[in-house]
C-alpha cells in the first residue's frame, strides 16, 4: 500500500449522497485507498436517495451503480461510532478528506472544534494536521449561522466547496451534472482525470 495514496470521504446526512457516491467511485477506479465514513443521517439518506441497502455490500452498490474498480483500489467503510479508526489519528497519514455531502450539523460541529464522532474527530485533525479538507456543505437557503460556520471552516483551513453544479460542459443527465462537481473535487485532491471536459476559449 506503500505508493497508493490514501483519501478519506465522508457521507452526512444532508440531500446529494450521490456526490460521495459518485467521488468514491471515481478514487476507487484508480489506484487508491478510500476509506469511506457514513454518519447515521447519511446511511438514511443514502437509502433514501440511492437504490443502497444497509444489508448488502457497500461494493456491490458501487459496482452496480457502474464502477470499474482498479484492480489495486482498496476501501475500507467505517460508521461514524468506531471513534477508534486511523484518521481519527493525526499519527495516520492521509492525502486529503471530503466530506459530501456535508450537512449543516456536520458543518456546525467542525467549526465549533466538536469532534464528537469519528467523522468530526477527524476533520479536526485534518485542520490540525494541516491536511485537506473539502467541505460539501448543502441547504438551501442558508441562515446566518450556516455562512458563519462556513467562514469560521474556511478560516481553520477547510476548502468550502458547495456542490454547485455547472452547465457550461452540457451535462445530460444526473450523473454527468453531479460530475461537474466531483471533477472540482478531484482538482484539489490533485487526482487527475477526465470526467468533464475542461473549459478552453480557444475551441470555444
Ligand atoms: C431526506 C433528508 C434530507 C436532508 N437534507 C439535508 C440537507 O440538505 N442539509 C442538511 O444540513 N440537513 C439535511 N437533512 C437533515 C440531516 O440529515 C440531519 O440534520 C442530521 O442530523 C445530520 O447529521 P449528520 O451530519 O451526522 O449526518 C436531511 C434529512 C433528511 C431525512
Amino acid at each position: 500500500m506503500i505508493n497508493k495514496k490514501k483519501y478519506v470521504v465522508a457521507i452526512c446526512g444532508a440531500s446529494g449522497s450521490i456526490y460521495g457516491i459518485r467521488l468514491i467511485k471515481a478514487l476507487l477506479e484508480r489506484p487508491c485507498h478510500v476509506i469511506v465514513m457514513i454518519s447515521d443521517g447519511g446511511l438514511k439518506v443514502l437509502e433514501h436517495e440511492t437504490i443502497f441497502n444497509a444489508q448488502s455490500s457497500f461494493l456491490d452498490f458501487l459496482v452496480l451503480e457502474g464502477a470499474k474498480l482498479h484492480e489495486s483500489a482498496t476501501l475500507e467503510i467505517f460508521s461514524q461510532h468506531e471513534s477508534c479508526a486511523a484518521p481519527a489519528s493525526g499519527s495516520f497519514i492521509h492525502h486529503g478528506m471530503v466530506i459530501a455531502p456535508c450537512s449543516m450539523k456536520t458543518l456546525a460541529s467542525i467549526a465549533s472544534g466538536m469532534a464528537d464522532n469519528l467523522i468530526t474527530r477527524s476533520a479536526d485533525v485534518c485542520l490540525k494536521e494541516r491536511r485537506p479538507l473539502i467541505l460539501l456543505p448543502r441547504e438551501t437557503p442558508l441562515n446566518l449561522i450556516h455562512l458563519e460556520n462556513m467562514t469560521r471552516a474556511c478560516h481553520a483551513g477547510a476548502t468550502i466547496m458547495p456542490p454547485c453544479p455547472s452547465f457550461y460542459t452540457f451535462p445530460s443527465n444526473i450523473e454527468q451534472l453531479c460530475d461537474t462537481v466531483v471533477a472540482r473535487v478531484l482538482d484539489h485532491l490533485g487526482v487527475e482525470h477526465d470526467l468533464v471536459a475542461r473549459w478552453s476559449q480557444k475551441e470555444q
